[in-house]
């Protein structure tokens, strides 16, 4: 096995808190195996355009805590045109690159496999608020979403017990209800809405109208962004526009659900929309950890040699998974049980 003297990284996709733990213990491991590391900026937008910084202990010095991704990120899809492909391979082989971490979700790890084929080699870290891919139990940033969520459901009670009102909560979470699920059981919620299950506004009704039977006049509904009336062919978007791997935006069943809702129920409805809050700011200590125990390891998957490979996590032990099988399993649904579980809640 020949030795690695420099490895490359870049985050792409939608950012989280815990993506500075993870670039700084990869710096950190490699300067301890002697190997360089260059950082490209801006996702692979970084690789296509040359842009990028070369990382030292000192560039790394009081990140941990730090939010977002001191490197930047981007949606850029290396894939959109055969001459992007040609300059990431010509700034690959330019900077000498041994190995390329890559630090995202589904597009940025399926881009990183994809570009085997072109003899990239890569590893990839797992990074999502929306803990949606397969192969992992956790992926850095949902631990870190997750509890923004729980905050803002514990916030929302106190107004909404004084006031006897119905509060909405729409969350992020595309195709998987992770952030929605784990917050709302985390806060206490009493209805959760998540894309995995559509949902009839009736069985909404239904339990709020039981939680006043018994005397509870407020509830709290924390309803993720792809969730689904079943009266709806589509998930409520934005506007038409698509980013470079084709997704849209998504955004406005709070208050679809609230103008049903208070057509039926004469109750007063509010809508709170978490968006971009629930991936700002500092990691929390799992996140911390996950990301410095996974940054660690993407290095020693590069100096074994074994690519095309996810660090993941699995029975609290970080173990490396195929890309392959990553992407062809995402997005990584929610346990039914978990699921069936939260109707007891209300
Ligand atoms: O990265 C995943 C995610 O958090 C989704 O839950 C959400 O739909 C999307 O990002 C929105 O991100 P942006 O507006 O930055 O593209």
């Amino acid at each position: 096995m020949p030795k690695i003297k420099r490895i490359g990284v870049l985050s792409g996709g939608g950012d989280s808190p815990g993506i500075n733990a993870a670039i700084r213990a990869i710096v950190k491991k490699a300067n301890w195996e002697g190997i360089e590391v260059i950082g490209f900026k801006n996702g692979w937008s970084g690789l296509i355009e040359n842009d990028y910084i070369k990382l030292t202990l000192r560039d790394v010095s009081g990140i941990i805590q730090v939010g977002g991704t001191k490197l930047g990120t981007s949606r850029t899809n290396p894939y959109k045109s055969d001459k992007d492909i040609e300059k990431v391979k010509k700034n690959y082989k330019k900077h000498k690159i041994d190995a390329l971490i890559a630090i995202g979700g589904d597009d940025t790890l399926g881009a990183a496999h994809k570009l085997k084929k072109h003899g990239i080699k890569a590893v990839g870290i797992p990074q999502t608020i929306d803990n949606d891919l397969a192969e992992t139990e956790y992926s850095i940033g949902f631990d870190s979403a997750l509890n923004i969520v729980m905050h803002a459901v514990d916030q929302l009670h106190t107004t909404a017990y004084s006031h006897h009102r119905v509060m909405i909560l729409e969350v992020m979470g595309r195709d998987a209800g992770w952030i929605g699920l784990f917050g709302g059981l985390s806060g206490g919620a009493d209805v959760i809405l998540v894309p995995e299950e559509n949902f009839e506004i009736s069985e909404v009704e239904e339990r709020i109208k039981k939680r006043a039977e018994v005397g509870k006049y407020f509830s709290i509904v924390v309803i993720s962004e792809g969730a689904k009336p079943v009266e709806l062919d589509q998930q409520i978007t934005k506007d038409a526009e698509t980013d470079e791997f084709g997704h849209v935006r998504l955004g406005g069943i709070g208050h679809y659900l609230a103008n049903q809702l208070q057509e039926i129920l004469h109750l007063p409805v509010r809508v709170t929309t978490l968006a971009y809050l629930q991936r700002g700011g500092q990691p929390t200590a799992f996140d911390r950890i996950l990301a410095t125990r996974f940054g660690v390891s993407a290095v020693e998957l590069c100096k074994e040699g074994n690519f095309d490979r996810m660090v993941a996590l699995k029975a609290n032990k970080v173990v490396p998974v195929e890309l392959e099988k990553v992407i062809k399993n995402s997005p990584k649904p929610i346990d039914k049980k978990l699921l069936e579980m939260r109707k007891m809640f209300y």
